[in-house]
């Protein structure tokens, strides 16, 4: 039976699609079967809905409080029984409920080179800060923000005339190779974490 994905986005969604993509090939040995958002309409949901995947939102102002909030976000998820939680642009922190729900098996994907340039504005901040080359970093969630332990990164170079668009367009696609070449390998093979230290066989 193919491993169970569920991606949770916010944005656009073209990770996502990257992992659609990648996911109709019976070999890959994944499927995704669920995509949630903490907000309705955006290009995310919609290209799940065009692959027929179920879909869920779970807006943070729909409930009294944050903690809230996280555990309705692990139980929605948790519906689906996913072997693997993938934040694909999701741009809301999950808390303490959802990790201990998914905490080891829930990746994100970040277009900087961790721990550099953690938290919103990866691009922006590598452009201010004049680096020559950047690129993106998969990594296990934890309780920081962008401070889980690294399971890949793909360098980017930075070129003379980017902007933050350009530069993150360009990470971008280099990061989608990134996230569904390392999410197959990790559910095909198994992965081993030991401290701060990633490894798949
Ligand atoms: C990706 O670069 C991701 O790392 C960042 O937001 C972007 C999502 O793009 N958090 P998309 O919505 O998948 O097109």
């Amino acid at each position: 039976m193919p491993a169970r994905l569920v991606v949770l986005v916010s944005g656009t969604g073209s990770t996502l699609q990257a992992l659609l993509d990648a996911a109709a090939d019976p070999s890959y040995g994944a499927v995704v079967v669920a995509v949630g958002a903490d907000r309705g309409g955006c290009g995310g949901l919609r290209r799940a809905e065009a692959a027929g995947v179920p879909t869920f939102v779970c807006r943070v102002h729909d409930h009294d409080e944050r903690a809230a909030w996280d555990r309705a976000l692990a139980d929605r998820c948790a519906e689906f029984r996913p072997d693997l939680v993938v934040s694909a642009g999701f741009m809301k922190l999950a808390g303490p409920a959802f990790l201990d729900r998914f905490g080891g098996r829930f990746v994100n994907s970040h277009p900087a080179l961790l721990p550099a340039f953690p938290g919103m504005y990866g691009p922006r901040d590598a452009l201010s800060h004049g680096v020559k080359v950047s690129g993106c970093t998969l990594f296990l969630v934890d309780a920081g923000v962008d401070t889980g332990p690294i399971i890949a990164q793909r360098p980017v170079d930075v070129i003379d005339d980017d902007d933050e668009h350009s530069l993150h367009e360009r990470i971008k696609v280099v990061e989608r190779e990134m996230l569904v070449a390392t999410v197959g390998r990790m559910l095909r093979e198994g992965y081993r974490v030991s401290g701060r230290k990633v490894t798949i066989p």
